[in-house]
């Protein structure tokens, strides 16, 4: 489906860019939104580089061909793994004035007025923290800030297979903080660096020490958005303004229709797109 309007694209490997979408939308209502969830490959957080960059270009070229002028990666995986090498190789090729931004970069540069300690800790997908992305972004806007991370490869599957409110959702939450926390307890600020995980936020928030600032992206990256298209009217302009979000899915309408809800707070209706 190719629409005469430009939405914003807003793509994630599968449900959690819906909590970005959520904050987006709530920001910037005026706007059109064509969601992308490639569920039928989720996860990526445990593919190769490679993979998860070609699956992510692939997505991408779609949404630009469904008439997209600005693509966000609501994904960290995606953000970490595919969207230097998309903005610096593939869209100068593909769509020099197009626009593809991701979910890091506007959270790092924020994270300094979360922490008193200086020591921040990051939570994310095994690809996102093999990456390095997070402190290597965190070091460019505060090289005295130290960071600590940990792999939850558990995390995103529990959330997919709708186990959040378990026991096992308990175990594995505990285990990964205790980890993080022992590998440096002076951390006071914690990025939930995948967009999933604010569907965990309770468990989490039972598992830690009140005085630990959780700093979940959607309403980060939504500020940031705004602030983007304010400073970029030449793309703004391009972006049609309706009140439209159409959702579409890799994998079954059906089943992302009953899930999706969740994590978007509201009822949502999607279609299934061969890629
Ligand atoms: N939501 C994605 C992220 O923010 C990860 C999900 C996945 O592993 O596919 O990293």
């Amino acid at each position: 489906m190719v629409y005469k309007h430009a939405p914003i694209g807003v793509f994630d490997s599968g449900y959690g860019g819906l909590t970005v979408l959520k904050e987006i939308v709530k920001q910037l209502p005026a706007y059109d939104y064509l969601y992308l969830g490639d569920n039928a490959r989720a996860p990526y957080g445990t593919r190769s580089f490679e993979t998860v960059y070609e699956y992510t270009l692939q997505c991408v070229r779609q949404l630009f061909d469904m008439n997209c002028e600005l693509v966000i990666l609501a994904c960290n995986t995606a953000s970490a793994k595919a969207l230097r090498t998309i903005q610096q190789k593939d869209l100068p090729l593909l769509a020099p004035n197009k626009r593809v931004l991701g979910v890091i970069r506007p959270t790092t540069e924020h994270i300094g007025k979360y922490t008193k300690t200086g020591h921040v800790g990051v939570l994310g997908t095994s690809g996102t923290i093999a990456s390095n992305s997070y402190p290597i972004e965190i070091e460019k806007f505060y090289p005295e800030i130290t960071v600590c991370q940990e792999a939850c490869p558990m995390w995103v599957p529990i959330v997919e297979n709708n186990e959040f409110e378990s026991d096992g959702a308990d175990y594995f939450i505990k285990k990964n903080l205790e980890s993080l926390l022992a590998k440096d307890p002076e951390i006071d600020a914690i990025i939930l660096g995948c967009t999933h995980y604010p569907l965990l936020i309770d468990k989490i928030k039972k598992y830690l020490p009140s005085h630990i600032a959780l700093i979940a992206q959607g309403e980060i990256v939504a500020d940031s958005l705004g602030d983007y298209l304010a400073r970029h009217p030449e793309l703004e302009t391009k972006c049609s303004k309706n009140g439209q979000i159409d959702f579409y899915t890799t994998d079954s309408a059906e089943n992302f229709d009953r899930q999706a809800s969740m994590f978007f707070g509201e009822t949502v209706k999607s279609r299934h797109l061969v890629l």
